[in-house]
């Protein structure tokens, strides 16, 4: 059966790395009506990947997955080699943080490149995801079309959002295409369109451009999110010096069209595996290419973000005292809702920080128990809200769960040993929880 947004024209397309943004896109183009092998080194993941199981929580993914597999159109593999049946093949693999510094970690992208291009062909089109630091399509292009004439270097970067993952590669809101100038680089742009055929038709903005401007098109969408972060977590600040509200702030500022009231929620911070380590490697590039004062604003983002965490720390131990021997219930371990994924994430930060403290954190999340577990065996963990409230003497709240912001104020209130919450995402009703007899206190309001 045919999807509705499936694409007349079928490509046979390769997708190396079946981490987040791999897997999403792999069974993503198989939807589209695709060919598609997914590519990775990591045997677990591919052996879930062609049981039709997601290996991470991503609302969505299964669906595509298992329909894309039985249809014939998705599989994957460990063997490299397959990719010689394919014509496009997509780059996804990560590019983490050095571990002795901001730089982002080019080894896999290097590799990835260097090993595919042992099984790419004449005519065929190469298509960088990964977030690379600007420079790395243009030293790559020259590797490409020294070692298979007539193959093609695209960089096609991605800004899907986790939790989003799926429609946001079915349906992105933009797509920016890289591409060297003359006529094979027009003949990529003609390619890429025809895998991203069902955007296309329903008009979704192309920007074709060079591999410079492409590289910084999302290392710069990445850096702007953070910054308007850090711009309200910064106002909280100031929020918290004068008895100001920050969140009626943001909904004032944010009626202003040109401001914008999006990423202006201002709590714990940002974490994940993208806005943390891309402002830094994007700062750290532009300290390589002598340009780091342009950047320097962002050390300040990161600043901002990383003293949030410290003011919930701050917070928990004014609430309870003395945090030796406190029972915290912490609500939340992932990085953002609708995620189980707890890369540098502010809640398992928080709750990591508070445990090493003496606190007893008693922490919960729907779907990140299990890897923070495996990450903090000091945490104890409970299967929900209910469990890990009981006798508690704080109440955290840093990931804005449904399950969460939903409690009941009055019910939660009988199972706590004092009814003090803080609410690090400011997504709670401070009336309703004052009502109920709650100390509630939220970050700059
Ligand atoms: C981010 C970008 O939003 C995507 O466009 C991009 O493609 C992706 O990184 C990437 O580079 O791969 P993601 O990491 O999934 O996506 O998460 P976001 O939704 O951007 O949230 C990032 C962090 O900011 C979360 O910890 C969230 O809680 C926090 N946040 C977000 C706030 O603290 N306040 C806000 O108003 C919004």
């Amino acid at each position: 059966m045919r999807s509705p947004e499936e694409s007349t024209f079928s490509m046979r397309i390769s997708v190396i790395g079946c981490g987040y943004l791999g897997a999403v896109h792999a069974a993503s183009m198989a939807h589209l009506g695709h060919d598609v092998v997914g590519i990775d080194v990591d045997e677990r993941k591919i052996a879930l990947l062609s049981s039709g199981e997601a290996p991470f929580f991503e609302p969505g993914l299964p669906d595509v997955l298992a329909s894309s597999i039985a249809s014939g159109r998705l599989r994957f593999t460990t063997d490299f080699a397959a990719a010689a049946e394919a014509d496009v093949h997509f780059v996804a693999v990560g590019t983490p943080q050095v571990a002795d510094g901001d730089a982002a970690d080019m080894r896999y992208v290097d590799a990835a490149f260097s090993t595919l291009l042992q099984h790419v062909k004449a005519g065929d089109v190469l298509v960088g995801k990964s977030t690379v630091p600007v420079g790395t399509a243009a030293r790559l292009a020259e590797q490409v079309e020294s070692t298979v004439d007539g193959a093609t270097l695209a960089w096609n970067p991605e800004f899907l959002r986790e939790g989003f993952a799926v429609k946001d590669t079915i349906s992105p809101d933009r797509l920016v295409y890289g591409v060297p100038a003359g006529d094979a680089g027009q003949r990529a742009a003609r390619i890429l369109d025809e895998v991203y055929a069902s955007a296309v038709a329903t008009g979704t903005p192309v920007i074709v451009t060079d591999y410079a401007t492409a590289e910084l098109v999302k290392v710069s969408a990445n850096a702007f999110l953070a910054t308007k972060i850090s711009f309200i977590n910064a106002m909280a600040e100031i929020a918290e010096a004068t008895g100001a509200d920050v969140t009626q702030l943001a909904d004032a500022i944010g009626h202003d069209a040109r401001i914008g009231r999006r990423f202006l929620n201002a709590g714990v911070g940002f974490g994940g595996g993208c806005l943390p380590k891309d402002i830094r490697a994007f700062s750290a590039r532009a300290k390589e290419l002598g340009k780091g004062e342009a950047l320097a604003f962002l050390s300040e983002v990161d600043k901002i973000n990383l003293r949030r965490r410290d003011r919930v720390v701050d917070l928990v131990r004014e609430e309870v005292g003395e945090l030796a021997g406190a029972r915290v219930a912490m609500l939340g371990l992932a990085f953002k809702p609708h995620s189980d994924d707890i890369r540098d994430s502010p809640a398992l930060d928080v709750a990591m920080r508070l445990a090493e403290a003496g606190a007893r954190v008693i922490a919960t999340d729907p779907e990140a128990v299990e890897s923070a577990s495996r990450r903090a065996p000091q945490l104890e963990y409970a299967a929900s809200a209910e469990e890990a409230v009981r006798d508690a003497d704080v109440v955290v709240l840093l990931t804005e769960w449904p399950q969460f912001t939903g409690l009941d104020p009055a019910a939660v209130g009988e199972l706590v040993a004092h009814r003090s919450i803080i609410d690090g995402r400011n997504c709670l009703d401070p009336a309703a929880w004052r009502a109920a007899e709650w100390t509630y206190r939220g970050l700059g309001r």
